[in-house]
Order: structure tokens, then sequence, then C-alpha cells
């Protein structure tokens, strides 16, 4: 099973920015933690950080043409902006799961509106990282041997 984690805009710096809304771990440890599960379950699992949409766009085309068999993303920003980036997730017919570290639907207005919500196959949204140990697990568990 091949799994492909997309992480947007910022959260390269997850670990030192705004630590009392993203907690202190790296994306670095994140993916080590993640890792080690996909690795227990013989899962192939990509962990790839962009800043640019265009690229993240280019990856999930890149999924589509992979055998990639779900895609983890956590948009950052684009999550309240991204047309093009919900248009690429529909133009490739993975199912994928969105994750927020923050509870998008508490904090200010514009984090309210999800351009991919709707199309998700589950969010994952103010559990911390640990939403992304949860999204994988259960992408794990409804996608393993299908
Ligand atoms: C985020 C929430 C977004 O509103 C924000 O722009 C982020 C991170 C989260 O993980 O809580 O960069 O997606």
């Amino acid at each position: 099973m091949k799994i492909l984690l997309l992480n947007g805009p910022n959260l390269n710096l997850l670990g030192k920015r705004e630590e009392d809304i993203y907690g202190n771990i790296s994306l670095e440890d994140l993916n080590e933690r993640l890792i080690s599960v996909a690795k227990k379950e013989d899962c192939e699992f990509t962990s790839i950080q962009s800043n640019a949409e265009h690229e993240l766009i280019n990856e999930i085309h890149n999924a589509g043409e992979s055998n990639t068999d779900v895609i983890l993303i956590n948009p950052a920003a684009y999550t309240h902006t991204s047309i093009a980036i919900r248009d690429a997730l529909l133009g490739i017919n993975i199912p994928f799961y969105e994750i927020h570290i923050s509870d998008i639907s508490t904090r200010e207005d514009f984090r309210n509106k999800s351009y991919l919500s709707d199309i998700a196959e589950k969010v994952y949204s103010g559990l911390g990282v640990d939403g992304y140990e949860m999204a994988l697990n259960e992408a794990i568990s409804k996608f393993k041997n299908k």
C-alpha cells in the first residue's frame, strides 16, 4: 500500500511556529513517528512539504500516476483559498484525508471555510499532531488490501 502525506505552507516551521497553537514537535520528528507506523503495517509512506501551491498540485498529479492508494493532506492556509488544490484532488480520484493540527472551526472566521472538507474521506481537525497518526491508521485500516 502506498500513502502520500502532503504538508502545505509554513508547516516546515512546525515546532518553532506559534507553539501555543501548533505544539513543539518538528515536522522531521512527526515524519519519523508516521514512518514507523507505516513500516509496521508494511506501507510505502512518502512525506512532502511545500510552501508553493503549484508544487503541491504537481505532487497530487504525480500521485495520480504512481499507484498511490491514499493521500493525507494538511494544506495549511491553502485550505481556505485554493480551488486549484480542490480541483487537483478531484482530478485524480484518490481518496484523501484532510488534517489540521488546530481546530479551524474555532479560530478566525476566515479559517472556517475549507475548500476540501466536503470531498475529503474524513477531516481530522484540532487533535494536534496526533490527527496525522489517526488519519494514517484510519487510511491503512480502510484501504489496505483494497
Ligand atoms: C492549519 C490551519 C490553517 O488555518 C493554517 O493556515 C495552517 C495550519 C492547521 O494545521 O491547523 O497553516 O492547517
